[in-house]
């Protein structure tokens, strides 16, 4: 297994986040709705929810739409991603519905047990401290409040990761500063048995952690 590369991850570069935003928006579609089965699953239809890490604002854009009646906040930590995500929520007709603001997974802007439910997807392999991560997600969910957080485990087979890889190439590809986005996603992000380690160094304690192709999603053991 080789050894984690640490990768800071946050895109000031105005053009290659207009990219980024532009191929989300195009093939996000299916992880948005694996996303929403799960909340469904959960029987989560109203309250207050965050999404950490939020980039283009893809998945509450999506989520706020089908669940109108979840108030989503949703943070990252580049202002250009924040800018972006507040453009595309406006274009999708719910400007008004969403509130983006910049704010730090390692601080999270929310009073002590307020949250309904805490999203965080595809971003834990950019952060380098977990546990103060797993232990702000303790602090600000409700006692019996639910989180699903997604990304990609380094101790994923070759198959699946050449597998996306490729798709990678194809869908991100044209752009030369994202071309190696997702193998270096990938080689920062965690082992299986790391993300275990982590959470049981923390605060949260229902949770579950179970794998989906080259996927780790770890969720709260509340519900289903
Ligand atoms: C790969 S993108 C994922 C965006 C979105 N969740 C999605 O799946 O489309 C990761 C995002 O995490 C943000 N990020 C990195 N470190 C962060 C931190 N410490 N706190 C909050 N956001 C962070 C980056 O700026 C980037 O927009």
């Amino acid at each position: 297994m080789k050894d984690r590369v640490s990768e800071s991850g946050v895109i000031e570069d105005r053009e290659l986040a207009e990219y980024y935003s532009l191929m989300a928006k195009r093939h996000m579609g299916i992880p948005c709705q694996r996303v929403l089965s799960r909340i469904k699953a959960k029987g989560i239809t109203k309250g207050r929810a965050l999404d950490v890490g939020t980039g283009p604002g893809i998945f509450p854009i999506f989520l706020s739409k089908t669940l109108p009646e979840i108030q989503f906040k949703a943070i990252d930590l580049s202002p250009v991603m924040v800018d972006i995500a507040r453009n595309n929520a406006i274009e999708a007709g719910i400007g008004d519905r969403i509130e983006f603001q910049v704010g730090s997974a390692y601080s999270l802007p929310c009073e002590d047990h307020s949250l309904d439910l805490l999203l965080c997807i595809n971003t834990l392999h950019h952060l380098d401290q977990p546990v103060t991560f797993f232990n702000e997600v303790a602090r600000t969910l409700k006692p019996g409040g639910s989180f699903v957080i997604v990304d990609f485990h380094r101790d994923a087979s070759f198959i699946w990761i050449g597998l996306f890889s490729l798709f990678w190439w194809v869908f991100f590809g044209k752009h030369p500063k994202a071309r190696n986005g997702f193998i270096d996603s990938v080689r920062s992000s965690y082992t299986l048995d790391e993300c275990r380690f982590f959470l049981s160094q923390s605060n949260l304690t229902h949770w579950k952690l179970y794998t989906r192709t080259l996927e780790v999603w770890m969720e709260s053991q509340h519900g289903q």
